[in-house]
């Protein structure tokens, strides 16, 4: 609206300075209906357009440790916490896209029509909480060639057309399992839903979600199984440019039903997505809780060679052994590496909040540690 008062001449009549005076009213009733910028500077709710060479996608669970974060590396975080304006405010403040959460329930949007009630419903919220996009995370099962195999494929679609449309700039993204072989039964259309998204975020963790071997305590995201998932990606011919790769910053603690000599943790079965054992026999801890824990466990840190990961015993006060597999910034090294060999579009996590942000030096020299390791090292 401002832009068109500029282009108002002079020599207006009094008929057109009446229709622009009208205009004016009926487009500020209009601004009034819309949502209100919660920032300090209005032009903060503009929305980010800048691509960024390198991504550091940030996934924020909620709370206020986002303020903690390293924003010179920041480049998208995904709020999947309650809305937060001042969050979306500073984010912006630092060039940083600020994206939605999506996930539907895909039997429901196999209509087109449901579908596309969806996808306004997002584009408006976005709108009007000044967001820059949308990570579309839906995990469920499904078929290859399914009816939900392709209502998904034609959500991606139909979300990036209407994001790219109305909200110029915006970046749509999707979550996939750190392979594409079928993990937990999620036959998707890898290539097509690519193709669509701005980029792809790779969870290169829970890679332990269908153990068909022995049922024993392993790496969260051992890293030769890790980089072997992106080449099979990559043969694909899904673009290097679009692929993120995501970083576990939790671990998992599996109670041990036996522990053997050479420190093998067996663990209990439990079933997943037609597998006889699982990662779901373990309980996903935090970074910094791992922190706290490694020190006053039974072993220290320790390090698997194979899986080239970290893991430690501890002895819970009811006297049950455990196992805690983790990364840390040696573990995470090569993966940053790798990012930066294979030319992918960046680097991120699950999750940014997890990390031990308090004053304490020690916390404070772990915490950066995490952080740097993005990088590379
Ligand atoms: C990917 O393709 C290349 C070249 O065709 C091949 O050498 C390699 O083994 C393939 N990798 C996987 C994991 O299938
Ligand atoms: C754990 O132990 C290490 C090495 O002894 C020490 O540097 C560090 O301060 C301890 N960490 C915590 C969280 O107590
Ligand atoms: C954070 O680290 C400090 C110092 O190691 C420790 O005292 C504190 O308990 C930690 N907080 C959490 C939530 O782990």
């Amino acid at each position: 609206m401002s832009r068109g008062i500029k282009t108002v001449r002079p020599h207006l009549t009094f008929l057109s300075n009446m229709l622009w005076s009208l205009l004016i009213l009926s487009s500020s009733f209009l601004v009034c209906r819309a949502a209100v910028c919660p920032c300090a500077r209005p032009e903060l709710c503009q929305q980010i357009r800048k691509e960024r060479d390198f991504e550091v996608f940030v996934f924020d669970v909620g709370g206020k440790t986002w303020m903690f974060y390293d924003w010179t590396m920041v480049t998208t975080l995904a709020m999947f916490g309650k809305y937060d304006p001042e969050l979306m405010c500073y984010a912006h403040s630092k060039g940083a896209r600020v994206v939605l959460k999506g996930d539907v329930l895909l039997s429901s949007i196999v209509d087109q029509k449901q579908r596309a009630a969806w996808i306004t419903e997002k584009v408006n919220l976005a709108k009007s909480q000044f967001m820059d996009g949308i990570n579309i995370d839906i995990e469920q099962k499904v078929e290859s060639e399914s009816p939900e195999y392709y209502a998904l494929t034609n959500l991606v679609k139909e979300t990036a057309e209407a994001f790219h449309r109305e909200i110029p700039g915006s970046q749509v993204s999707f979550d996939v399992a750190w392979s594409p072989k079928c993990v937990d039964k999620r036959c998707y259309d890898y290539v097509t839903i690519a193709k669509f998204s701005d980029l792809v975020f790779v969870m290169s963790y829970d890679e332990q979600s269908q153990i068909t071997g022995d049922c024993i305590a392993m790496a969260n995201a051992p890293l030769s199984q890790t980089l072997d998932a992106y080449d099979l990606y990559l043969n694909l011919s899904i673009d290097h440019k679009k692929l993120v790769m995501g970083l576990p910053w939790y671990g998992y603690d599996y109670s041990c039903l036996s522990l053997s000599e050479e420190g093998v943790c067996t663990i209990e079965k439990v079933p997943f997505r037609g597998a006889p054992c699982s990662d779901a026999a373990g309980k996903q801890k935090a970074y910094k809780w791992i922190m706290q824990q490694v020190n006053g466990s039974m072993t220290g840190r320790l390090w698997d060679d194979n899986q080239k990961a970290p893991y430690f015993n501890y002895k819970a006060p009811n006297g049950q052994i455990h196992q805690v597999w983790y990364d840390d910034p040696q573990s995470i090294c090569p993966k940053a590496a790798y990012v930066k060999k294979a030319g992918l579009r960046g680097i991120g996590m699950w999750n940014g909040n997890i990390l031990n942000y308090s004053d304490e030096p020690v916390a404070r020299q772990q915490t950066a540690a995490m952080w740097n390791a993005l990088l590379g090292c």
